[in-house]
């Protein structure tokens, strides 16, 4: 067994894709929940020629100094943003992602939000709960009804896609931003916009773009002053996206009418006027929290993992090391 490749899991993954390492590498695994410290996960990764990290480990030149035989970091997680890909170019590291697989869990998500918040079912469910539901009556609960509403999404990836086709389906009006020019740019049925002719004309705005410089607090207080009074916003991308002081303040002066939002900007603490705020639908980073999605994206972490121990390029590379480790 010494002479097997070592791969060490910032978490374990679901137990049937694990069968796949048999024979072929040593794993070891982080803790299963709770918090993971740096120190903890750089000790995992010491002596370990590939790891599998989350979207929560930092991965930049520490790890791969102190880490030296690691070969290939598999993100399992379509998004990156926790990746240093210059440092890791530098230090002849693949890096890997796990698109595709998450897609449609992310879009279903997404709708998941969209829904709770337009009709108020966390609300709704709470008054019941408390005992405080005297019946129907015709003004109980009122919501806003997506058939025929205006759905603004930003970012026309894949996961973007997605929404759209599930938005066309509920018979939305379905506009379109995308603030990085290199993704796919149109589709049957939608109309292309500004970010900001969208934010004015969208009852539900619905965010899927990657987490990168310029889309840093792309919604700030700025952008959120130009959504409609009572428009709701969806956030299942990545926290940073949004300025989260600046969404609970909408939320707060009634400006905006719902949101329903899954990632957070510093993950697990959610800011304190967000948790208080009327109407938030707040999920802790479920988008892609189905077991069909998580064994997908394990087999992809997985097989890329195995394809460089082989001294083969990864299917579902980051970044293009021009010396690999060896
Ligand atoms: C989840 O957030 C992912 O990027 O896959």
């Amino acid at each position: 067994m010494g002479t097997l490749p070592r791969l060490y899991l910032s978490r374990p993954l679901p137990e049937p894709t694990l069968s796949i390492l048999e024979g072929k590498v040593e794993w070891s695994a982080g803790p299963a929940s709770g918090p993971i410290t740096r120190e903890r996960f750089l000790s995992g990764a010491r002596d370990a020629d590939a790891v599998v990290s989350l979207l929560s480990d930092q991965i930049d030149a520490e790890l791969f100094n102190r880490c030296r035989r690691v070969k290939v970091v598999a993100n399992y997680a379509v998004g990156f943003n926790n990746m240093d890909l210059a440092a890791a170019e530098a230090a002849g590291v693949w890096l890997t992602n796990t698109p595709d697989v998450v897609t449609d869990a992310t879009a279903e998500c997404a709708f998941a939000l969209m829904l709770a918040a337009a009709r108020r079912l966390p609300e709704a469910e709470q008054a019941l709960r408390a005992g405080t539901w005297e019946g129907w009556t015709p003004t109980h609960f009122l919501g806003l009804q997506l058939e025929g509403a205006t759905l603004g999404i930003v970012g026309l990836g894949r996961i973007g896609r997605a929404v759209a086709t599930r938005a066309l389906a509920f018979r939305m009006r379905v506009l379109v931003a995308d603030p990085d020019a290199s993704g796919a740019k149109t589709m049957e049925g939608v109309e292309r916009v500004s970010l900001d002719e969208l934010l004015e004309r969208s009852d539900i705005v619905s965010l899927h773009c990657p987490l990168v410089p310029g889309t840093r607090h792309l919604i700030d207080a700025r952008a959120l002053a130009r959504m409609k009074s009572g428009a709701i916003l969806v956030n299942t991308a990545r926290g940073p996206i949004v300025d989260e002081a600046a969404l609970a303040e909408a939320l707060h002066s009634g400006h905006l009418g719902a949101a329903g939002i899954d990632v957070y900007e510093d993950e697990p603490r959610v800011h304190e006027r967000l948790l208080s705020a009327p109407r938030a639908v707040l999920a802790p980073h479920i988008g892609t929290s189905t077991m069909r999605t998580r064994v997908a994206q394990a087999e992809k972490a997985l097989g890329d993992v195995l394809l460089v121990l082989s001294g083969q390029p990864p299917r579902n590379p980051v970044n293009r090391p021009p010396s690999p480790r060896r």
